[in-house]
Order: C-alpha cells, then sequence, then structure tokens
C-alpha cells in the first residue's frame, strides 16, 4: 500500500482531498436536519456532528496553523467540534453531542465549503509538514466516514418505523467456503507499517515478532455459525467467557448479536431484513468473539499472526483486502457483512513508537489502555482506506461497528 510521493503533490493530493471531502458530504444526502441530529448513544455521534468535527480538523490543524491571515468560519464552533485533542482546550461533552440542534445542517454544510475552498486556495503553497497534515485529515475524514454509517445504523434502529438509510439489498460479500485451515508462517516475522507511505503512527516502526505454530482460518465466520453457538446455548455457559465478558454479558443480558431479533431478521442499513444465514457475522464485541472462539474449540489471531497473514501475499486474503471497503451506498452486492475482526492482541506501542508531533499526537497514542486491535476492513470502510498494518482498535464490548471473527488455533 506504499503511496508514491509523487501523489502527495499538491495537485494529487487535492484529487484526493476533494473526493473524500464530497464522499462525506454525499453520505449525508439522504438525511434530514433531524436525522444528522441525533445522537443514539454517548460512544456514536450524529451525522451533523462527523461532518463538522472532520472540517474543524482542517481548519484548525492545516489553515489555522498554516496558513497565515486565514479566519475561522465560527470561532465558537471549536469548543463544539473538537473530539478530544486536550492540547486545543475544553470541548462540549461526548454524551451531549446530541443536543446541538444548533448549528443547522444547512450551516455545518455552509462551514465545510468555507474550509474546502480556503484549503484550495492554500494547497499549492502549503509547506510539506502541512501536507502531510492533509494526508492526515484525509484518512482522518475517511474513518469518520464509517463512523458515519455505524452511527447511522445505530440511530435509525432506534426509531421503531425502522427507516432504511440505502435501498442496497445486504447480500453478502463473499462466497461461503467450506471451512478450512491455512498454516501460518512459524518464527521471527516483521509487522508494522515500513516508512513509505502513509501510516498511522500506531501502525509504526515495523519490527520483529515472534510467531509461534499456527493455522488461521480460510474465511470469517458466518451467521449460520453464530446460530449455531447461540443454539448451543452460547451464550447462557459461563465456561466459554472470561470474567469480564460474562459480568458484561449478564448485566447488558447479551444474547445475540447486536442488532438480531428473535424472528430470524436484522436490522440494517437497508432496514430490517432477513438474516442472511451464510454471510460473515458482524455486530459483536470481544467478549462474545472470545467466547465464540473458546466454543468452536479455537482463539482468536493475534495481530501479528493475521497481519503477517495478510501480508504474505496469501491469494485468499490479498484478494479481500483488495476487495474491502466499498463505501454505501452501492448497488448491488458486497456491503452488509464484510465486518473488521478482532484480535486478540491489546492496542498498545510497538516497539520504538513515537506519537507525532504537535496536537494530533493524541490522535492513537493516548487511546492505548483497556482496548484491543480489530484487523482488516468492513462495508464501511473507504476503498483503499485499510492494509495490512493497519491496527483499527475499540474496548472489548463495542459492537456498533461492523466487527467480525476469523478463528485462529495453535498448531
Ligand atoms: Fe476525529
Amino acid at each position: 500500500m506504499a503511496r508514491a510521493d509523487s501523489d502527495r503533490a499538491p495537485a494529487a493530493l487535492g484529487e484526493r482531498l476533494f473526493a473524500a471531502r464530497k464522499l462525506t458530504v454525499d453520505l449525508a444526502a439522504p438525511l434530514s436536519d433531524a436525522d444528522a441530529t441525533i445522537q443514539p448513544f454517548p460512544d456514536a455521534s450524529p451525522a451533523k456532528w462527523h461532518l463538522a468535527h472532520t472540517t474543524w480538523f482542517f481548519e484548525t490543524f492545516v489553515l489555522r496553523d498554516h496558513v497565515l491571515g486565514y479566519t475561522p468560519f465560527e470561532e465558537r464552533w471549536a469548543f463544539l467540534f473538537n473530539s478530544y485533542y486536550e492540547a486545543e482546550g475544553p470541548r462540549h461533552a461526548r454524551p451531549r453531542r446530541g443536543m446541538l440542534s444548533r448549528p443547522s445542517l444547512d450551516e455545518v454544510r455552509a462551514y465545510r465549503v468555507h474550509v474546502d475552498e480556503s484549503l484550495e486556495r492554500a494547497l499549492p503553497h502549503l509547506a510539506p509538514e502541512a501536507l502531510e497534515l492533509v494526508e492526515l485529515g484525509i484518512n482522518h475524514e475517511q474513518q469518520h466516514q464509517e463512523l458515519f454509517l455505524t452511527d447511522i445504523l445505530a440511530t435509525f434502529a432506534e426509531n421503531p418505523l425502522q427507516p432504511a438509510y440505502a435501498e442496497a439489498p445486504p447480500t453478502a460479500c463473499f462466497a461461503v467456503e467450506p471451512l478450512s485451515w491455512h498454516r501460518g508462517r512459524e518464527g521471527v516475522v516483521e509487522i508494522g507499517a515500513s516508512e513509505d507511505g502513509f501510516a498511522f503512527d500506531s501502525e509504526r516502526p515495523r519490527h520483529r515478532v515472534f510467531l509461534a505454530s499456527h493455522e488461521l482460518a480460510n474465511r470469517r465466520v458466518t451467521n449460520k455459525e453464530w446460530r449455531e453457538f447461540i443454539e448451543d446455548d452460547g451464550y447462557r455457559t459461563p465456561a466459554l467467557w472470561l470474567s469480564d465478558g460474562w459480568a458484561w454479558a449478564q448485566q447488558e443480558h447479551i444474547r445475540a448479536p447486536l442488532y438480531w431479533h428473535d424472528d430470524g431478521s436484522q436490522f440494517t442499513l437497508a432496514g430490517r431484513r432477513e438474516i442472511d444465514w451464510g454471510a460473515p457475522i458482524a455486530h459483536v464485541g470481544h467478549y462474545e468473539a472470545d467466547a465464540f472462539a473458546r466454543w468452536a474449540g479455537a482463539r482468536l489471531p493475534t495481530e501479528a499472526e493475521w497481519e503477517d497473514f495478510a501480508a504474505s501475499a496469501d491469494p485468499m486474503i490479498g484478494n479481500q483486502l483488495d476487495q474491502a471497503g466499498a463505501v454505501l451506498p452501492r448497488p448491488g452486492g458486497g456491503l452488509f457483512g464484510d465486518a473488521w475482526e478482532w484480535t486478540q492482541s491489546a492496542f498498545a506501542s510497538y516497539p520504538g513508537f513515537a506519537p507525532a508531533e504537535g496536537a494530533v499526537g493524541e490522535y492513537n497514542g493516548k487511546f492505548m489502555s483497556g482496548q484491543l486491535v480489530l484487523k482488516g476492513a468492513s462495508c464501511a470502510t473507504p476503498r483503499g482506506h485499510s492494509r495490512a498494518s493497519y491496527r483499527n482498535f475499540f474496548p472489548p464490548a463495542a459492537r456498533w461497528q461492523f466487527t467480525g471473527v476469523r478463528l485462529a488455533k495453535d498448531a
């Protein structure tokens, strides 16, 4: 996935920048101001907030810091749309983002236009360090495009009218093959991003790790297999669960993946649909993924096993990585069910890790506590955003993302 330096020349960078900026606006096209204002729960943000926050990111770290004489669109909005950057000062409380009926969706759209026009004027004159922040901003925007979709799914799931965001049918991304096992490499291998091209700071430096003898499943776990786990009382058998996971499942009354209903239907971005039993499982948390793996006589892969598998030019996995990332809405198949894969690895720093300089050093490093790495990509990941070294991360109980499972075992 190394990106040639020529791609970072202002013209090529600008093309990617404005394509990414436009896609976010396109994703919001089906939404009313009310749709875009609701916050379904504290970890999920309103669509309007995503539209504004990604804009604040460019306005603050590129325009304010690198363009002389830039005038902010509305100074008071920094308080509303700073997510978690302590270095940028106090901010609106995350769980209260759904209270922002003002500014309106149209005002936020105008904010985007203002910042995009300023970026377009500034781009040919930006210093290399500012161009790197534009690159970071594009990747940041893409991450929020995925969150935008998962948060709209959570928002619409709260509505008894079960509205559909998109009309695309929820077909599986990949034909279901019989489960088979792929022998992974054993010994010292390298993981992490090289110094070429864009990667987040947490993916570096590339370094050596030791892999014990192991095998990985050729495909992700399916909905049908998850149903077997449920029917075998998997959610009611404490011996399968980690202690924290069991406590969570009892307290939250977890008995099935998020969005599943007892009648065999599932709430999706296309509304409530019959579960596609052949599709890969999605919307499961790490706790239940771990319990499922134990029930299946297996375990979750480590991130090093997964990454070495993906990067070792295995045509099957490589193919999946290439295909991953069809941003909704797209007519036809391949949309609902292709999911990030939980690993058993903690999101922690690699040996020699150095956070990015400045306020954006808060991007990843400060979240290296209590979160697990997920590898791959999902149906909501923008095409080209992920790579073998990519480290998505969420706390173990999170299940509103498109998160699934691939099994591994010692061999
Ligand atoms: Fe963000």
